[in-house]
């Protein structure tokens, strides 16, 4: 079984394009040592990532990621598992938001908005159909 996490967090500062790259690269690079595959939506300073993979890996991989001091706040919005993988060819895609259509902005939008206001996010068939959506236009 693949483990599945979704989370929400905020930029401490403005992350430039330049910044965003190396934190992708980075990413990259450690996520396909560790079978780990998933993507990071970045938006008004909010970071929405999904990761993928086993269990223990992607937990480990969490914690490092909350320690982090490029953003604080980590919000787990979304944790199962599944015997199959949404994101199996990216070790961490990204997607500029601006290329991401309409539609699936607004989800997006709906999203981060609820984060911010600390409302449940515990509807895990939104966020499932969300992350399906994002996958079709990576
Ligand atoms: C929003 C966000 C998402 C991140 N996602 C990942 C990730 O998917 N994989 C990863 O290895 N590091 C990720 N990082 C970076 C880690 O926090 C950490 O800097 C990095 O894993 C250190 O790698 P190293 O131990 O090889 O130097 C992320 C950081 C932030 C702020």
């Amino acid at each position: 079984m693949i483990y599945q996490l979704v989370y929400a967090s905020t930029a401490r500062k403005v992350m430039s394009e330049e910044a965003l790259f190396e934190l992708l690269n980075k990413a990259r690079e450690n996520n396909e040592k560790l079978q780990i595959t998933g993507f990071l939506v970045y938006h008004s300073a909010v970071f929405l990532q999904y990761l993928e993979g086993p269990e223990t890996a992607v937990k480990t991989l969490f914690d490092k990621i909350c320690q982090d001091t490029r953003h604080s706040a980590c919000t787990i919005l979304l944790e199962s598992s599944s015997d199959q993988r949404i994101a199996e060819q990216w070790s961490m895609a990204y997607k500029k938001i601006d290329e991401i259509k309409p539609e699936l902005m607004q989800k997006l939008v709906e999203i981060t908005a609820a984060y911010q206001d600390k409302q449940d996010m515990s509807d895990r068939d939104k966020i499932m159909d969300l992350l399906r959506r994002f996958r079709l236009q990576l």
